[in-house]
């Protein structure tokens, strides 16, 4: 199972281990990780799944090479995005994904 690392708001980190299949704010949900609330249980209607990717990791969450719109214009309502911005209810875990580190919004993970 992949272990997933949360860096959270006062720089601590939670490694989590996550189920293949899960997106990441169930993983995050589940796991009580401050500030993802999921409100719209993934349906690209909140942005409160919002997080960093570490950009070492960019690339494999997001395979296809590029946000989709509705999530670039859900972004849009979010609060603090950055370049590594993702809303994690589209980041589906996967096996390849083992050592991901995401950082939550108010964090200062430094990328
Ligand atoms: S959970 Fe609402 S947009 Fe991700």
């Amino acid at each position: 199972m992949p272990q997933i690392t949360f860096i959270l708001k006062d720089g601590t980190q939670k490694k989590i281990d996550a189920p293949v299949g899960l997106s990441l704010m169930e993983v995050a949900v589940k796991n009580k990780i401050e500030t993802i609330d999921g409100s719209c249980g993934g349906s690209l209607a909140c942005a409160t799944c919002h997080l960093y990717v570490h950009p070492e990791w960019w690339d494999i969450c997001l395979p296809d090479g590029a946000r989709s719109d509705d999530e670039e214009d859900m972004l849009d309502l979010g609060f603090d995005i950055r370049k590594y911005s993702r809303l994690s209810c589209q980041i589906i875990v996967k096996d390849n994904m083992d050592g991901l580190i995401v950082a939550v919004p108010g964090s200062k993970p430094g990328w």
